[in-house]
């Protein structure tokens, strides 16, 4: 990576790590410059990053001396690259909006450097529907997100929201984690189930747990990979180092694939999307009695991925009670996907819940199985067989 790193700062519990960012960035021979908003400084001093980086700190928009020489677009156009760390849910929601009322927001409207989002928010403001729709844009922006990650929070919740540790978020900025075989790849993972709403207390859904999709997950970022995991409603903690879209109903998870797909090299859609929903959400609850519920189809998300993004390698899930190769070829060929997994499901101590499964996958070309064993070690199997096809497709399409 080039020399120059924008550090922009908001404020809130997680400023102070930020300060370890600088140093490590600067330990490394990057050139640092740190820009403040009004709130970072009620964290910690613009002095202590001087200190650090050995440069001075910008803050305001009205700096008579620096906008003399519209100090602004000088740092903007200086930047090799914008990290944003913290990143509050405000400033997330400024990017959005292109909102350039202080020094920093303006930064990121004028610089043509890839922006490096690293959000730190309460757990119930990272999963606010805004917050949701904002990251959804970043993303799809091409600005690259870094965590958030899981754990107890300052004010006591537990959940998604923490700032990643500095240490993490440099590797991640630099590129620096360990080759791996898809080291540079853009992986797009979807898990869970989805839930369908019928009225205000009852949907239809599946036993999907999420397990398979999060061990996928952190195998393709084991693998070097970035990835973004869309995810339905399920109890399992983020897996660290990976953007987690959490979604409920089968559209919302459609909308939250179909564009930021558009960067990806590899989709894995492991998710137990619902096929149908109710054709309406009763605005009260059924009563008891001879309920009919209409149901209309949901979009079917991989088969629309390989339809509108041809150059994104797709793979599918099929989880079959009977005639599993049989069916999961038909579901290839139908869904127009490159591969699919498929589970043997209705058998205990595999596929739905179980910590263990085992899969077939099936190409146009050939059957391979992969054995009995944990959802982790499957999950690694997978993804290293799926990177090795991945690259033999990459070069016959070349
Ligand atoms: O979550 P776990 O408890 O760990 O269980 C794992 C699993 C059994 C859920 C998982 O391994 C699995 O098999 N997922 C796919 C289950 C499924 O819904 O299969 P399907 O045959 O209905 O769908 C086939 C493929 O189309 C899947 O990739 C599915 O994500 C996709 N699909 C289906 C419907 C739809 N509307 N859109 C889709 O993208």
């Amino acid at each position: 990576m080039s020399s120059n790193v924008l550090l922009g700062v908001t404020g809130g519990v997680a400023t102070y790590k930020s300060v370890e960012i600088a140093r490590l960035l600067k330990q490394k021979g990057y050139r640092v410059r740190v820009v403040m908003t009004e709130a970072a400084k009620a964290f910690v001093t613009p002095l202590l990053f001087q200190g650090i980086t050995g440069e001075r700190v910008s803050d305001s928009l009205f700096d008579p001396q620096a906008e003399a020489a519209m100090g602004h677009i000088e740092l903007a156009k200086w930047a090799d690259v914008l990290l944003l760390a913290p990143a509050t849910a405000n400033s997330i929601a400024k990017l959005t909006y292109g909102l350039g009322d202080d020094l920093l927001s303006t930064l990121c409207l004028a610089t043509s450097a890839p922006i490096f989002v690293a959000p730190a928010m309460n757990q119930a403001m990272w999963h606010a529907a805004a917050t949701q729709a904002n990251i959804a844009i970043c993303i799809k922006r091409g600005m690259t997100l870094l965590g958030p990650g899981e754990g107890e929070q300052a004010c006591g919740d537990i959940g998604l929201g923490r700032m990643l540790e500095p240490q993490d978020i440099v590797e991640q900025l630099l590129g620096e984690k360990q080759e791996g075989s898809l080291t540079g790849k853009c992986v797009m993972v979807t898990a869970g189930p989805t839930q369908e709403p019928m009225d205000p207390v009852r949907y239809i859904s599946n036993h999907s747990s999420g397990k398979m999709g999060y061990a996928i997950a952190r195998a393709a970022h084991a693998a070097g990979a970035r990835v973004t995991l869309i995810s339905g409603p399920v109890a399992l903690p983020a897996p660290e180092g990976v953007t987690v879209v959490p979604v409920i109903t089968a559209q919302e998870m459609y909308e939250a694939v179909m564009e930021p797909v558009r960067d990806c090299d590899i989709f894995i859609g492991a998710a137990a999307v619902a096929d149908f929903r109710p054709k309406k959400c009763a605005d009260k609850k059924l009563a008891k009695g001879d309920v009919v519920v209409d149901l209309v189809a949901n979009p079917d998300i991989v088969a629309s991925v390989a339809k509108q993004y041809p150059g994104v390698y797709v793979i599918g899930f099929a989880a079959e009670t009977h005639d599993v190769v049989n069916k999961a070829k038909e579901k290839l060929f139908a869904k127009g996907i490159d591969l699919i997994a498929a589970n043997e499901v209705g058998v205990a101590g595999r596929g739905f819940h179980s910590d263990n499964n085992a899969l077939i996958i099936v190409s146009s070309q050939d059957c391979e199985l992969i054995e009995l064993d944990t959802k982790d070690s499957v999950a690694q199997q997978l993804i290293e067989n799926i990177s090795k096809r991945y690259k033999n497709h990459a070069k016959a399409t070349s």
